[in-house]
């Protein structure tokens, strides 16, 4: 017998998220509830997987996260329709040999759909699309009319292009993708519930799992978390984006996060853009020989991403590179100036970064990205800009739009390199008790465990008993504060022993003073300063 697999372990770019560092999460997205409620953003939660058109039409298709690092599934039960739909719409007429495929490759679609028809999967439009097919792909014979039999050429040519209509409208579900990132799916959010008619700019955060195939390393995941904020309106006021990356920078202040960079720049709108792009893809012709297979690819496809190029030998030539800067419009200018007035005013230190030009499709004007010590080569934890336009594309209204996410997987790291990780253990008090399970000292245990509980305070109470020397020591192995002791000798007398792990000392307490005793200000701030330990 073959032997049995003998472990599971989560997939490749995925991982677990286990006590302690989930409290140090829990602590990351519950500061963010906290900081964005005080600048009136509201959450919105959102699908984890949306049409892929969504994605594709936003980020835009020639980005890697669209064009190779999406997970997409098709919606039903006929898993490679999308492949054999593509394979048949290429056909050519003209081409004999891509005739034979034809035929043959229609004959097995037929033949699957048939199957799902048996099994009741269609309904009557595709039923119907597959009768007809069934019947056009016995006269798409190109071996017949080779062979002379009685097929006109007519027949065949009418076949064939009555063949691709039908394939073409088969509508079996949708094509899906796991979401790599929340923005398109926000305006998508707004324009789908009339967000715009409503008072004011709309003012969303989000936080969740998002989706991307890239290679795994240290900071980069397959399955990782954004925290992600978005202000939608009728303003491009550069105070928005100042507000919006004040709230972000206060956000990582309240963390504790030190040694944070905010870079910012402005990649300018449709009118000035496209001028400096065409002045920029001139300029790497030029010096196309030089520059690595990513880059020459990128001349063609979004010359500004070579700009984002982290290859060692193209860093003298990409500075010599125009800069957009001097190639912005008045407007543009203007607005990346106030932005920078605006972030002076409110104290917010920046850098500015001529090359910080993102990798989706759809920025315009200010961008800007934050980096944090200590991550290696994935060292960006936030990244955001204004995207003035994409809800219209998304067929909308015409709506200004502002946000950034932070990499929640990149920010923990973070905070755990600049000694900000929370990971103390919480147990207030262990109850040591002592007794057999029927006996009055376990009932009494649960009841005092309960009313401490309800006090908020963090209980750990054995569901067996233990011989008190077991206990003591379990007590301090888990990091507990207190152990409290509670044998028949205490119930008999109705005072209980308190004992603080740190130093031993012992206290003799009535059920009132216990209480009173641990809920005194005292040993909240002794209790909360043990926790930011
Ligand atoms: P993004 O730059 O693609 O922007 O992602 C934002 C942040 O998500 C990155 O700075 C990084 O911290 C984190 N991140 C991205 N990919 C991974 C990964 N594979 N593993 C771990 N962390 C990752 C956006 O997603 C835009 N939607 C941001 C935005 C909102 N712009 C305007 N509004």
């Amino acid at each position: 017998m073959k032997p049995q697999r003998s472990q599971f372990r989560a997939i490749r770019g995925v991982r677990d998220i286990l006590p302690p560092e989930s409290a140090l999460w829990n602590r990351v997205e519950q500061t963010a509830h906290d900081v964005f409620a005080t600048y009136n953003f509201q959450e919105i939660r959102l699908p984890i997987f949306e049409e892929t058109e969504l994605f594709a039409r936003s980020i835009g298709a020639d980005t890697d996260v669209v064009s190779k690092e999406m997970y997409t599934f098709e919606d039903h039960a006929l898993p490679g329709l999308e492949k054999d739909r593509e394979e048949l719409m290429a056909a050519d007429i003209q081409d004999p040999d891509s005739l034979v495929n034809f035929s043959g490759d229609l004959n097995v679609l037929v033949h699957r759909l048939k199957r799902e028809q048996a099994d009741g999967e269609l309904d009557e439009e595709n039923e119907n699309r597959v009768e007809k097919l069934a019947e056009l792909a016995s006269r798409i014979n190109f071996d017949g009319l080779i062979r002379g039999l009685p097929q006109t050429f007519d027949d065949l040519y009418n076949a064939f292009w009555e063949a691709k209509r039908l394939v073409e409208n088969i509508d079996l579900g949708k094509r899906l993708t796991l979401r790599p990132e929340a923005t398109a799916s926000v305006c998508r959010a707004y324009i789908e519930h009339g967000m715009h008619t409503l008072p004011g700019d709309v003012k969303l955060y989000y936080m969740g799992p998002m989706f991307r195939r890239e290679r795994p390393q240290k900071g980069r995941y397959r399955q990782f978390y954004q925290i992600g904020a978005e202000v939608l309106g009728q303003s491009d006021s550069p105070a928005i984006d100042a507000e919006v990356i004040e709230m972000l920078m206060a956000y990582l202040d309240r963390l504790g996060l030190s040694g944070a960079t905010l870079y910012v720049n402005s990649i300018g709108c449709k009118e000035c853009r496209p001028a400096y792009v065409a002045k920029l893809r001139e300029e790497l012709l030029k010096v196309k020989d030089q520059l690595g297979a990513d880059s020459q690819r990128r001349i063609e496809t979004n010359p500004l991403r070579v700009l984002d190029s982290k290859l060692e030998h193209e860093q003298a030539i990409i500075e010599r590179l125009p800069r957009i800067s001097d190639h912005l419009c008045a407007a543009c200018r203007e607005h990346f100036a106030e932005l920078q007035a605006q972030l002076k005013l409110r104290s917010i230190e920046y850098k500015i970064n001529w090359r910080l030009v993102r990798g989706l499709d759809y920025y315009t004007r200010t961008t800007f990205e934050i980096t944090a010590p200590g991550l290696g080569s994935q060292n960006a934890i936030c990244g955001g800009g204004r995207y003035d336009g994409l809800v219209e594309l998304l067929g909308g209204p015409p709506t200004k739009g502002i946000g950034f996410a932070i990499g929640t997987d990149r920010l923990v790291l973070a905070l755990q390199e600049a000694g900000k990780g929370e990971s103390a253990s919480h147990i207030d008090v262990f109850v040591a008790w002592l007794g057999g399970a029927e006996s009055p000292v376990y009932a009494a245990a649960v009841k005092l465990a309960r009313q401490l509980r309800e006090e908020g305070f963090v209980v750990e109470l054995p569901p067996e008993e233990m011989k008190l020397k077991k206990s003591l020591g379990l007590a301090d192995k888990l990091g507990a504060r207190y152990a409290l002791i509670i044998g028949e000798d205490e119930i008999a007398s109705g005072s209980f022993v308190l004992k603080r792990l740190a130093d031993s000392e012992q206290r003799k307490l009535s059920e009132s003073e216990l209480l009173n005793y641990l809920k005194s200000d005292e040993n909240r701030k002794v209790a909360a300063a043990q926790r930011q330990s």
